[in-house]
């Protein structure tokens, strides 16, 4: 069967947040032709997006399922049961459906769909649509390799893609999803301190952030412990362990464990909810 076959079915159900740009046929980048993609939802506040995109767009859930063989839920949380109770009876062995709902357990999902549904769970985050996300996913029982390495390469475009143990990936929602935050506030920081001791604002917000990108990449292609880098740039008695002291002082370092750990928790309790 021909590569482009393979994806005839491939649709985003719904409209999918982070990944869609970079997956969808865009660009290079893309796998999947725009014109292979149906996508619902029950008003056209996100439809219309998708349809200057070149995808087909409908409000009927029904005929996405129907139409498709590889079918993502980029529902809020709350919502997912009701929609799951809609395309349970049409949902086929042939199915694989894609879970973004934060929260929502694969066995929950199980629960709600046909026993051997192909079922699997992933969670993006908002880079993904700059092609430099961080994602994880995991699968439910019954999901082989071959499903597995397909969603793995549908993600590829939009960075990093791994598979988890299901328990990784509220902590992944603590760390990278809701990191992004930690981030910017990180950046907004930097960039205030700049401006307090004389920098203008714009100016000290452009190298905030290109400092940050600058310190990923070195971490990422050196692949050195982040304390080995960090050591690399303090010379006894400079100015960058006087700025380290004051972070160490400020609690920096506990401060940010305990914020992965506040909003892995709140992504646990969403689930419960
Ligand atoms: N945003 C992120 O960065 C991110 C990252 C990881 C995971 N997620 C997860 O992705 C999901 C969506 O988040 P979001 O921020 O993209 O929310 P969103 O912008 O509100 O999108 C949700 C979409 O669901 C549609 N919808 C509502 N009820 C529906 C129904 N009964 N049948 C079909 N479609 C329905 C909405 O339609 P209308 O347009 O008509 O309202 C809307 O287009 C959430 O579960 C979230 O946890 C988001």
């Amino acid at each position: 069967m021909p590569y482009r076959e393979v994806w005839k079915g491939a649709v985003p159900h719904l409209r999918c947040p982070c990944p869609h740009r970079a997956v969808w046929g865009h660009g290079e980048q893309g796998k999947v032709p725009a014109s292979n993609i149906v996508v619902s939802a029950p008003s056209d506040r996100n439809l219309a997006e998708w349809r200057e995109w070149g995808c087909r767009t409908t409000h009927c859930n029904l005929e996405v399922l129907q139409e498709s063989t590889v079918v993502f839920l980029a529902t809020k949380p709350h919502v997912l049961p009701t929609v799951l109770q809609e395309l349970r009876p049409a949902v086929t062995s042939q199915h694989l459906l894609i879970s973004l709902a934060a929260g929502v357990s694969l066995q929950k999902l199980q629960r709600l769909l046909p026993t051997g549904t192909k079922v699997l769970r992933l969670m993006p985050n908002l880079p993904c649509v700059l092609q430099v996300g961080a994602a994880v996913f995991s699968r439910g029982s019954g999901v082989g390799d071959g499903d597995a390495a397909l969603l793995q390469s549908l993600l590829s475009p939009c960075g990093l893609c791994e598979e988890v143990p299901e328990s990784y990936i509220n902590i992944h929602t603590g760390l990278s999803g809701s990191g992004v935050a930690y981030v910017y506030l990180f950046a907004e920081a930097m960039a205030e301190g700049a401006v307090k001791m004389g920098m203008p604002g714009a100016l000290a917000s452009r190298i905030a952030a290109q400092t940050l990108l600058g310190a990923a990449k070195m971490l990422l292609e050196t692949g050195e412990h982040p304390a080995k880098l960090r050591g690399d740039v303090c010379t006894p008695g400079g100015t960058t362990i006087h700025g380290l002291y004051q972070l160490e002082k400020g609690a920096l370092r506990a401060t940010v464990m305990n914020a992965v750990q506040a909003a892995t928790e709140r992504a646990s309790e969403m689930g419960e909810d």
